[in-house]
């Protein structure tokens, strides 16, 4: 990579496809589990704080930093799901690696399709400590821009090569479905989220709404199931009955925000939540019987911003796929900025 500290490598949109390309999504995901596992098994090491949201009346634009003492990352990341309609994406983000030490940027890196694989990673990863035993069978309900990372996430993690697709939007499952045709899935579109449900030992829901929906009744969920509950990120923002969350032990990733933003906002501040990384680290039980519905009450944290983070910047000396960003003065006596701007009219003038 670049020696030069005032150059900041760039990943872009096309280094990102390409690079995600080159290694294999299914690939991709599993090393980004790896590094996401690694992290969070470090969990009490980090800086932790609940994400910055700036809330208007059409979505929200939130800040996501964290720390590990070495490294410095941060997130920017929207959610309007609106936009769709306007030909825009409902989520995008960008994000920054960079050295404790100097304080210095090390990568700055397009997070939009970046966001799409840690969250599916993640999820897989979670469900791996919690879904049911040899789970082979998903619904995913929500077929937007989330939902084919998610599909193959837990194929390559757990397994899952059987799909029931539902969304309001019938032409999104079509789409969804036809994207993962060569993934090796036997997919089924179905026409309500309780036709998805039936016989799906893994719920996923990854709805865009901004407003408190209810994507699954109490009634829909039988006994076992693990649920991945992904769309549900935003304060007033759910997509689960509550009564689902009193009959499910629920997984969280940092407490202060998922009370906030997840579906746990809908129960008082004093139920019992646990925390993910204590599963990983075998301080608390994950699925402790067969009966038993998980919860992964998913909201998206630093922590996986900046493992995912971690992991491209890994990817760039063996690729060479970034550029080269000029974002850093440079002044040859680093007091005498202004003289560089003189020096530059100087140069311009010459
Ligand atoms: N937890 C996390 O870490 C995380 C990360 C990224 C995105 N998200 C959230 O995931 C959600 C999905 O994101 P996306 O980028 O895929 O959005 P998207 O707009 O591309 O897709 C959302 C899909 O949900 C469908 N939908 C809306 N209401 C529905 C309903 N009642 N029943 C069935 N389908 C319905 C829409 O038709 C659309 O196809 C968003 O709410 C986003 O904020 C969460």
């Amino acid at each position: 990579m670049t020696a030069n500290l005032n150059i900041v490598p760039f990943v872009s949109v096309d280094h990102m496809m390409k690079l995600v390309l080159a290694i294999g999504v299914d690939q991709f995901l599993v090393d980004l589990a790896d590094y996401i596992e690694e992290d969070f098994r470090r969990w009490e090491l980090f800086d932790k704080t609940p994400r910055i949201a700036s809330h208007s009346m059409d979505g929200v634009i939130e800040l996501m930093p964290t720390s590990d003492g070495q490294l410095y990352g941060f997130k920017y990341v929207n959610g309007h799901p609106k936009n769709t309609r306007e030909g825009l994406q409902t989520v995008t983000a960008f994000g920054v690696l960079a050295d404790v030490g100097s304080g210095y940027p090390m990568l700055l890196s397009e997070m939009t399709i970046l966001t799409a694989l840690r969250t599916a990673a993640t999820s897989a990863v979670a469900a791996k400590y919690l879904a049911p035993k040899d789970a082979r069978c998903m619904a995913i309900i929500g077929n937007g821009a989330q939902s084919e990372f998610q599909a193959i996430a837990f194929k390559a993690l757990l397994g899952v090569d059987r799909l029931r697709l539902y969304d309001i939007d019938a032409e999104a499952s079509h789409r969804c479905a036809k994207n993962l045709a060569g993934f090796g899935f036997d997919i089924k579109i179905c026409a309500s989220a309780q036709e998805a449900v039936e016989g799906a030992e893994i719920i996923t829901t990854v709805t865009a709404d901004k407003r408190s929906a209810t994507i699954l009744t109490d009634n829909m969920v039988g006994w076992g199931v693990h649920i991945n509950a992904v769309g549900g990120d935003c304060p007033g923002k759910t997509e689960l009955h509550r009564d689902i969350l009193l009959r499910s032990s629920i997984f969280v990733e940092y407490p202060p925000q998922t009370r906030i933003e997840g579906e746990s906002q809908q129960l008082d501040a004093d139920h019992p939540i646990i925390e993910l990384w204590q599963v990983m680290t075998g301080k608390t039980a994950g699925r402790t019987n067969t009966r038993q519905i998980t919860l992964f009450d998913s909201v998206g944290f630093a922590i996986e911003d900046f493992s995912a983070l971690r992991y491209v910047r890994d990817q760039l000396q063996r690729t060479g796929l970034y550029g080269e960003l000029d974002l850093l003065a440079d002044p040859d006596e680093p007091r005498d900025l202004f003289g560089m701007l003189l020096r530059a009219e100087k140069a311009a003038v010459a």
